[in-house]
Formats: structure tokens, C-alpha cells, sequence
């Protein structure tokens, strides 16, 4: 292997021998390379601070040169550093390079193997059973409109005939947001009860005539058990017209019933309060789990609790005190009426789907939801 030698003749022609010399062993070394570890021992070689060829000559021939020869030589060593620098650095490129064509050679992409599979997800059930009773009024010509979860005090009572301090209030079991003491009670944030704030703010923002389905989310303290949710999904319904009829409100609801059902199913109302609405009603549907027999087979029918019936929703028709408060706005009670219902969307998922506990929905199981794929 070379070694540089001292140098004993410093004329150009020996310079220039001694220069080929060292090129020549350079250039044969480097094709020798064919690793990424024989690179650097090969750059270890000539570059090393300590005994690196290039340390070597720069002892060996420059520092022991003769004051006269110094220039010539520390040129020509200035250009042997270059020369091997670059020669180290073409290798290592080439080494790359063919690292990569060499993974080229081997690795190819085997377009027989499977892809990567991407699980197509299912619509929430309840989700879904919102999309349908909202479809039912939808092809009625309602439209559908939306309010926020955190409501004030004046939007979710007030404004729907709640006067402060009204024992109606706590049939409700609100949740409040905290440290709401210092705002005027109006003001005051809670999370919506249920949908019907969004009756006022829709009258408040549209002039009447008006058809509208609210779907959202509401929240009561209640315990969780197998029927009660701190957190559940109400459809709200509200018509706004110059001549509507506790008989609108009946036939459309009866229709309803009879879309999300099925056609054999019956309605039957039975008088009931709510502060926004009079009169108010609680309107049963036939159990279209036994067919309003009370009976499955020689069981006990579970879901209309033998009775034969279920209570589905509360509705009634717009009290007149409401639309003082929107009065501004085109709805005057002496010349408008209208009908509004709310009904629970959770529960309505829970008969439709057969489903035992109303936690299921909201524990996010892949296993229980799937069954909607
Ligand atoms: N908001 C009432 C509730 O949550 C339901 C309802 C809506 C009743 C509209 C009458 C009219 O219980």
C-alpha cells in the first residue's frame, strides 16, 4: 500500500513524480471502496488529522522542505488537499448511489399484497334517526334550523313564558355555567333543557310565515341509567301561519308517525302543561312493537309497558305570550297562530332500533355501533 516517503530531491521533475505517485495510489484506493464502512477507513486514511496521508505529506514534504523549495511545495500540497477531498467526497456519492440502485435492484413494490384498509365508518344511530324525523318534515316543506347548546337564561325560559322563580323551571333540572352571579338573570349561560329556545331566536331572525325542524343536543341533570342521559337529542317543531289549527297541528303530527313507523300506527293526545304552548298536549303512539296489544306473544310487551302505548313527544299550540316577545318582528297573536312540538330523538332510536340502554349510544363501543354499517 503507499506510503509517502521523504522527499530527498526537491526539483520539479521529482515534484512532479512524487505528486503522480501519491494521485495514482489515491485514484486506485478509491475504486477499491464498495461500502459505507471501507469509505470511511478510506477517508480515515488520507484525510486523518493524526497520520492521514494528507498530514503525512504536509510533515514529510512541506515542513522538512529547504526554505527555497516551500512555495512550489505548499502549492502543489494546497492542491493535493483538494484532490483528495474531492476524490473522497466522489466516492462516498458513488457509494449512495449505488446503495439506492441497489435497493432498486431488490425491492419492488409487490402489487399483489393487499392495501391498507380503511374501515368505512357508519352513521351514529342517533344521528341517523335525527336525519330521518328531520326528513319526514322536510319533504313537509320545513326547513331545518339549528340554535347553540349554551343558551341564556332568557332564550331557554324566559322568552318561552318561564317567568323567574316559576315552579315550571325545575321540572327542567338545569345545568348551570358557573360564576354567572354578577350578570343581569336573563343573561345568566346554562345548557339548553331543550330545543324550544331556538323557536324564539328563529322568530327573532325569520318574519312568519314559518315551518321549521330543530335538531340538537340538550343537557338535564339527571343521573345516567339505562333510560336517562345527562346528555340527549331533541327534534323541535314549529308552525307559524295566519290561520293554523290545533287540527294542523294533529293531522301533521299523525303524518309524522306514520312516515317514521309505519303506516298502521295510531296517535292519541292527552292534555298536558308546558308554559310555552295552550293548550299543550303528550301525544302516544300505538306500540309498533306489539301492535298496541300490550302483549308479545304470552310475554309482556317491555317498551309500552303493556300498555299498548308510548308517549312520544309534548307539543301544542304556540302560547301568545311567546309571540309578545317576538311581536316586533311580524308576529302579532292577534293575527298569527301556530303549532310547536319536541320530542326525543334517543328514545325515539332506542324503540326503533331495539336498543336496551340508552348508554350504548354515547359510550362509543365500535362493537354496538357497527351494527349500523
Ligand atoms: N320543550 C319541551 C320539552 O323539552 C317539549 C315541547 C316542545 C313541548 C314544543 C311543546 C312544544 O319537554
Amino acid at each position: 500500500m503507499y506510503s509517502v516517503a521523504k522527499l530527498t530531491d526537491y526539483s520539479a521533475a521529482a515534484l512532479d513524480a512524487a505528486v503522480r505517485e501519491l494521485l495514482s495510489a489515491l485514484d486506485a484506493e478509491a475504486a477499491t471502496v464498495k461500502s459505507d464502512a471501507e469509505w470511511k477507513a478510506f477517508r480515515d486514511r488520507w484525510m486523518a488529522r493524526k497520520n492521514g496521508v494528507l498530514t503525512l505529506v504536509n510533515d514529510l514534504w512541506l515542513k522538512a522542505a529547504p526554505k527555497d523549495a516551500k512555495r512550489d511545495i505548499g502549492q502543489r500540497v494546497n492542491e493535493l488537499k483538494t484532490q483528495v477531498e474531492q476524490t473522497v467526497e466522489s466516492t462516498q456519492q458513488r457509494m449512495q448511489g449505488g446503495a439506492s440502485s441497489a435497493r432498486l435492484a431488490t425491492d419492488r413494490v409487490d402489487i399483489t399484497l393487499p392495501g391498507i384498509r380503511r374501515p368505512v365508518g357508519a352513521e351514529h344511530p342517533v344521528i341517523k334517526t335525527l336525519n330521518e324525523i328531520v326528513g319526514v318534515f322536510r319533504n313537509l316543506g320545513y326547513s331545518v334550523q339549528e340554535g347553540p347548546v349554551i343558551e341564556t337564561d332568557y332564550y331557554n325560559f324566559e322568552a318561552l313564558n318561564f317567568p323567574p322563580n316559576h315552579p315550571a323551571r325545575d321540572t327542567q333540572d338545569t345545568l348551570f355555567v358557573a360564576k354567572q352571579g354578577s350578570k343581569p338573570a336573563r343573561e345568566r349561560l346554562l345548557l339548553r333543557t331543550h330545543t324550544s329556545p331556538v323557536q324564539v331566536r328563529t322568530m327573532e331572525a325569520m318574519k312568519p310565515p314559518l315551518r321549521i325542524v330543530i335538531p340538537g343536543k340538550v343537557h338535564r341533570n339527571d343521573p345516567p341509567d339505562a333510560s336517562h342521559s345527562p346528555m340527549f337529542h331533541q327534534v323541535e317543531g314549529l308552525a307559524v301561519d295566519t290561520n293554523i289549527t290545533f287540527g294542523d297541528l294533529k293531522g301533521t303530527l299523525d303524518h309524522a308517525m306514520k312516515a317514521l313507523f309505519g303506516s298502521s300506527v295510531k296517535t292519541h293526545f292527552r292534555p298536558s302543561f308546558f308554559p310555552f304552548t295552550e293548550p299543550s298536549a303528550e301525544m302516544m303512539v300505538s306500540c309498533f312493537i306489539c301492535g298496541g296489544s300490550g302483549k308479545r306473544g304470552s310475554e309482556p310487551c317491555r317498551p309500552c309497558k303493556t300498555t299498548g302505548w308510548i308517549e312520544i313527544l309534548g307539543c301544542g299550540m304556540v302560547d301568545p305570550n311567546v309571540f309578545e316577545f317576538v311581536k316586533g318582528n311580524g308576529y302579532d297573536p292577534k293575527k298569527v297562530s301556530g303549532f310547536a312540538f319536541g320530542m326525543g330523538a334517543d328514545r325515539i332510536a332506542i324503540l326503533k332500533y331495539g336498543v336496551d340502554d340508552i348508554q350504548l349510544f354515547f359510550q362509543g363501543d365500535v362493537r354496538f355501533l357497527e351494527q349500523w354499517r
